[in-house]
Order: C-alpha cells, then structure tokens, then sequence
C-alpha cells in the first residue's frame, strides 16, 4: 500500500528539468513511458517494489506546483525546453497546460543572463518570504494535500560565501527585513519553506543551506533538508570511474573536463559569477577518492579543471568530454578519454522523483535536519556536521543509500 494521502511537489524554477520531470510522470501515469532512472519506481528491496517497502507516495497522489518568473504554463516551458518529442508532448499536454507557476521571488542580479522576467514578487525581501509562505499554505489547501515536500530545479545563481547576516536566525531576518544584498532569492525560498515545515532538497549548487542560519533554523523547525546539486552527466560517470584508478593503485596526473550545451541552464552558467558556483560543487568530487593525503605520490598533485561551454546548437542535448592522464608500472604514462552524450534533463528527472519521494519518506519516519544519506544524487552531497567532509565515491554512497532505505523500510 502506498502513503495515504495527496503529495504535493513544490518546485522553485520551472524550466527544462522541472517540465521534463512532471511530463514524465503523467506519462508514467497514463502507461506512455516508463519512469526509467528513477530507483523509488524501479528499484526492489528483498522481493518487494521500493514504493511498496518504503510506503512511497503513488504517482497516481502527486500534485505538482512551483514558481517561475516567466509565466508560461508547463506545457509551454516543456515546448521552450525542447527535450521531449512533440506526440508525446501531445499526449500529456492537457494536464500541463493546468500548471502555472507562482510568481518568483526573482533579482536578475543574481541570474543576469535571465531576460524579460514578468512573473515577480515585489517588496522587501521579508515581505516577498511572507508571499511564499502564504503560495505554500494555499497550494495545500487549493489541492487538498496532506503533505508538501520541495526539490530546487532553479537556476544556478552568482557565487557567494557566506557573510555576518547568514551567521544566525536573527541576523538572517534582520538582513530579510533590510533587504541586505547578500540574501539571494534562493534563501529566501529556502527560509519560507523551512518555516512552513516543508522537507527540501536542494538541485543547484546555490548556498540555499549551506550556512549556519539556515541550518540552524532548519534544526530548530525539525525540519528535513538534503543538497547540493544534482548528479547526473559527467559528474556521475566521474565518480564511477575515479574508483577505477584507486582501487588499482594507478596514480593520476590530471583529469580535464568540458561540457558543451545549449540549453537555458548552460546560458546562465556562460556567466563567470554563475560558472563559479558549479565549478565548486564540481570541482570538490575527486578528493575523497583519490586520496591525496594517504597516497601523495599517486594522487598528489592532480590538475582538475572543469570547463562549461554555452553552444546553443546543442540545446539540452550536452555533451561531456573528459581526458585523464594518468599513470602505472614505473610511472609510465597513459590517457583515458571518455565521450558522453547524454541528455541533461532527461538524467535529471529521476532524480527529483526519487529525492521527493524519499525526502517525503524520511520526513514521515521522524528524520530531520540534514539527510545525509542521499549523497547519492548530489555533486556536493552535505553532511550533517558541516565540517565532515563528504562521500564522493559512487558506490560508497549508493551501499548508503541502500542501508539507509532498508531501515527505513523496515520502520514504516
Ligand atoms: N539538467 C541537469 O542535468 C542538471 C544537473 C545538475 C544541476 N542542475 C541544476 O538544475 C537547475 C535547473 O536546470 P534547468 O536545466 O531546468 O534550467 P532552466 O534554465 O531550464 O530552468 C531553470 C528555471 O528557473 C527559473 N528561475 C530562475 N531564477 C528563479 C527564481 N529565483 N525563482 C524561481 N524560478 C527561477 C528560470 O526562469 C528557469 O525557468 C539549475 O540550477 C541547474 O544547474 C541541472
């Protein structure tokens, strides 16, 4: 049997992923696609179905919501996104002409290759906080909804470290009342939806959570929260293979990235200021598992550099190169390329299902604060002491997540 009650499924930033994300799942619904990707849906523990040993919410309960600057409805942000083809678009269309996004607590300060936004909130930076947390309380009303959880699927905004307002729950309102510029839009979400009690995962490498305050007052709220930043193309594929390397004992000169895409997330990442951000959750995987501190000649002094290129014929469709350099026997020397040609949203997708699902989960079975174990999904997975440093290494995480859910299977 499946969690009693309606699901409601806020997403902040309805653009490619999210469109793609909800068009899959009325698909799914309707028996069009099969939900490919996404471990809640096809994943097994012992001889049952996860949604059945975990008590998940049935696709059939979920109702969808989000806010957007730009006002289209789903089906207009799924046609802009061209990811997915047009007769299957056809066919879900009806219910996604039904979502409209909320408008945005938006400054294009903080995402300057976003245009021509009509969709925003307007106030003091408190004010527009107070409006989020009045969409939230009437979307569950509006939709009947027994519970709400929340997964980023915003643009990636400017780089920030935190400063004095991030420091306290007090200092953070204060800055929200003063509309201090260091509070970006994305905390702003992130401060409303953790006062209404709502469970969040994080799929951006913004600093929605990553500072005291917010983590401070997400404890304080009992409330559960996870991030950062999917992990989907060459960051995945990155942290299947750097294993490879350690658990032979081959030691690695450097490993260059690239990526080349076309869509809107890889326009507001040409930015320098927003490039920043990703590069810092990208640039952290190889620590952990390439260890350089117990195996310094091996792994030492390795040149990592993580490239993104805005090429608008690519559209969502990126592709990753990635050429390691690395060595055996007598330090000889050897190269790897890996040629990845995948689409961005489509890998993306599963991802926001499963971490609605299990966040909604974990929150039902009394978990809070910072859910570690869904590293899995994350390029900079948090942990529960901001100071440990995180799990990168696929597998790793992946016998933590299944630990994790069979606990949690057997208390539901
Ligand atoms: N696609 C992937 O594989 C992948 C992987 C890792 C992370 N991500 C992250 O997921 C996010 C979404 O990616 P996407 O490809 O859907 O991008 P997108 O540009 O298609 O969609 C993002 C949407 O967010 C909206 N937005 C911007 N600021 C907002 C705000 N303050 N409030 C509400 N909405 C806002 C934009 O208008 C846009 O519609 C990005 O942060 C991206 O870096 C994506």
């Amino acid at each position: 049997m499946s969690s009693a009650g309606r699901l409601g499924i806020l997403l902040p930033g309805m653009g490619s992923v999210a469109s793609t994300f909800i068009a899959g799942v009325i698909a799914a619904r309707q028996g069009l696609a099969a939900p490919v990707g996404a471990l809640s849906q096809l994943g097994r523990v012992g001889n049952q179905s996860m949604t059945e040993a975990l008590n998940l919410a049935a696709l059939d309960d979920i109702v969808f919501g989000g806010w957007d600057p730009y006002t289209g409805n789903m089906a207009d942000a799924a046609r802009k996104a061209e990811v997915l083809q047009d007769d299957i678009l056809e066919k879900v269309s009806q219910e996604l002409l039904q979502i409209q996004p909320m408008s945005a607590v938006f400054d294009e300060k903080w995402t300057e290759a976003l245009t021509g936004t009509d969709n925003v909130k307007t106030g003091s930076l408190w004010e527009q906080a107070q409006e989020l947390r009045t969409d939230i309380q009437s979307f569950k009303a509006i939709n009947n909804l027994d519970r709400v959880v929340c997964v980023w699927t915003a643009s990636t905004e400017a780089y920030i470290l935190p400063t004095e307002v991030h420091q306290t729950i007090e200092s953070f309102e204060e800055g929200l009342r003063n509309s201090d510029p260091s509070i970006s839009p994305s905390q702003v979400y992130a401060y409303a939806l953790v006062q209404e009690g709502i469970p969040v995962a994080n799929g951006s490498p913004n600093l929605m959570f990553n500072f005291p305050a917010m983590q401070d007052l997400a404890c304080q709220r009992d409330v559960a929260i996870s991030g950062r930043d999917f992990k989907t193309g060459q960051t995945l594929v990155k942290t299947a293979i750097a294993p490879m390397f350690a658990s032979r004992m081959l030691g690695v000169d450097g490993w260059f990235s690239t990526n080349i895409l076309g869509n809107r997330d890889g326009l507001v990442l040409s930015r320098e200021e927003n490039f920043k951000s990703k590069e810092a959750t990208k640039g952290g995987v190889l620590d952990g598992i390439l260890d350089a501190e117990e195996h310094p000649d091996l792994y030492g002094d390795i040149d990592h550099m993580v490239r993104i290129n805005y090429y608008p014929p690519k559209g969502d469709e990126k592709e990753g190169w990635d050429n390691i350099n690395f060595f055996g026997w007598m330090g000889y020397k050897m190269e790897l390329k890996i040629n990845i040609l995948c689409k961005d949203s489509i890998l993306a997708a599963p991802i926001v299902l499963d971490l609605a699902l299990f966040m909604d989960a974990a929150a039902q079975a009394g978990q809070r604060g910072v859910i570690d174990w869904l590293g899995f999904y994350f390029k900079e997975p948090m942990t529960r002491d901001a100071t440990d440093v995180p799990v990168h290494h696929l597998y790793e995480q992946e016998t933590i997540l299944h630990e994790a859910l069979m606990k949690l299977a057997v208390e539901v």
